[in-house]
């Protein structure tokens, strides 16, 4: 199964704070045989997962009620998907992700999906979503004089 969300975060997260994020996720992801990408950037999350359909689910339903991002948005589900995208690693992370690498990332699971994908969001909505998040983000690092 392939599962692609966004989210927004609830708390800011330094970079020490999300690699052991990262690594804890990547452990337990390992464990259940999930192979991961995560964006982080703009004050969003941008996730893409692939694995099994009992541990994805499992994992779904964690991620949704994690305290430590809001809005969770499912993107694209795919129950079959054909192959993994990103064999190697348990989870990646890129941060600080810009927005050309948060829709980098959607437009490559787009290529890759086959027919089964179901899409919730289009590229242009997300891309919406990226924009105002980034500019919020730059409003409020202006009024806080930085
Ligand atoms: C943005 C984000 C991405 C996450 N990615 C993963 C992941 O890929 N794998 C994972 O096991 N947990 C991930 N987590 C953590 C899970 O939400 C959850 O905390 C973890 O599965 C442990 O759940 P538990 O504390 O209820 O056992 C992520 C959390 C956040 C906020």
């Amino acid at each position: 199964m392939q599962l692609l969300y966004c989210s927004r975060k609830t708390r800011p997260m330094d970079e020490a704070a999300l690699t052991d994020l990262a690594e804890q996720a990547a452990r337990r992801n390992a464990r259940h045989r999930i192979s991961g990408t995560l964006l982080a950037g703009c004050g969003l999350y941008l996730q893409f997962l692939e694995g099994p359909v009992a541990e994805l689910d499992a994992l779904w339903d964690q991620l949704q009620h994690d305290r430590r991002h809001t809005r969770v948005q499912l993107l694209m589900k795919n129950l079959r998907g054909a192959g993994r995208l990103y064999p190697a690693p348990p989870l990646a992370l890129l941060y600080p992700a810009t927005p050309l690498q948060f829709m980098a990332l959607a437009r490559d699971v787009r290529a890759h999906a086959n027919a089964h994908a179901k899409w919730t969001m289009d590229a242009h909505a997300l891309a919406a979503l990226v924009d105002r998040s980034a500019r919020r983000r730059e409003r409020a690092g202006a009024a806080a004089g930085g």
